[in-house]
């Protein structure tokens, strides 16, 4: 609440574009944008200038830090352990559009869904790039406010698909699902584990697809919070027990399922493929809350070698 208090007192407030974002004002279609390698917006309105220069003197500042301390150890080994190819998103409202633009990217698609939604109207609206840039080709890597922004020249990004998360399955058989509470563990999370499994389970062939699927939809719908919440994996897995004739799942299918969630935050890894494939699709979506994800904590090797790149 409080950073929508700030940011109705910063609309309220009237004055210049900082002078260094002026000449990276442009038009694009119906709207002005700007486009400076710290600032990408979808789009401009004057009224929020104090808005836009606090949001650019506060990028500026943490980079001016990283300068002066010369501390770049955390910047290095994060961008050493990036593989030469890099899975890169973007997200943007829903709206007529057929490329993506804009020098502002990262690396975490949960992140890219929460700015397709911020300005969009309902839970899951909006478009998530996805392509992928030799890291050879990346501007920089900033890691400021717990993100993973990638700064890249966009004709750089290449095999660029759009994903909608509306299109995310609103049942499994005949439960409908229930709208999310938390940010880190609500739909977008269940999009993003749902992208993960399907991306994993092209390249593990004796994961089970429709298992891996539901996983992803179910795994975290009975928390009672977004934080600690340890009993959360068998409290769904308790949940899912009783919905044995409506998932549309066989009886090996169900137990498989039940088994994948009930343990699904022990941290332990399995040799069980749909297992493994349902935990690493859920880890490898760690970047939402800022930490990179361990290949030590991973179960397959696809996913060991899919870290920054699925
Ligand atoms: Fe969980
Ligand atoms: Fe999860």
């Amino acid at each position: 609440m409080q950073q929508i208090d700030d940011l109705f007192e910063l609309a309220k407030k009237s004055e210049s574009l900082h002078p260094d974002l002026v000449p990276h004002v442009r038009k694009t279609g119906h709207f002005d944008m700007i486009h400076h390698p710290l600032l990408v917006t979808t789009f401009y309105v004057p009224q929020l200038n104090a808005m836009y220069n606090r949001q650019y003197e506060a990028k500026k500042q943490y980079v001016k830090r990283m300068h002066e301390s010369g501390d770049w150890s955390a910047y290095v080994s994060m961008f050493e352990k990036l593989p030469e190819r890099i899975t890169v998103y973007r997200g943007e409202p829903d709206r007529e559009q057929s490329r993506p633009f804009g020098r502002s990217w990262t690396l975490s698609r949960w992140h890219a869904a929460w700015f397709a939604r911020r300005f969009a109207s309902g839970e899951m609206a909006g478009i998530v790039w996805r392509g992928t840039i030799a890291k050879s080709k990346v501007i920089a890597l900033l890691r400021g406010r717990g993100e993973w922004e990638i700064v890249v020249d966009r004709r750089h990004v290449r095999d660029v698909v759009a994903r909608r998360p509306c299109e995310m399955p609103r049942s499994i058989g005949t439960y409908p699902l229930t709208k999310s509470t938390g940010t880190y563990h609500g739909r977008s999370h269940w999009w993003s584990v749902l992208e993960n499994a399907e991306t994993l389970c092209a390249r593990v062939p004796d994961a089970d697809r429709e298992v891996c699927r539901a996983f992803a939809l179910l795994h975290d719908g009975w928390r009672l919070n977004d934080d600690d919440d340890p009993s959360h994996g068998l409290r769904a897995a308790n949940q899912i027990k009783a919905l044995k004739t409506r998932l549309g799942l066989s009886p090996f299918q169900h137990r498989k399922l039940i088994e994948a969630v009930a343990r699904h935050a022990d941290g332990a890894t399995s040799r069980d493929p749909t297992i493994g494939v349902c935990w690493d699709a859920d880890r490898l979506d760690l970047p939402r809350v800022g930490i990179e994800p361990s290949p030590k904590y991973l179960s397959t090797d696809v996913a060991r070698r899919s870290i920054w790149a699925i």
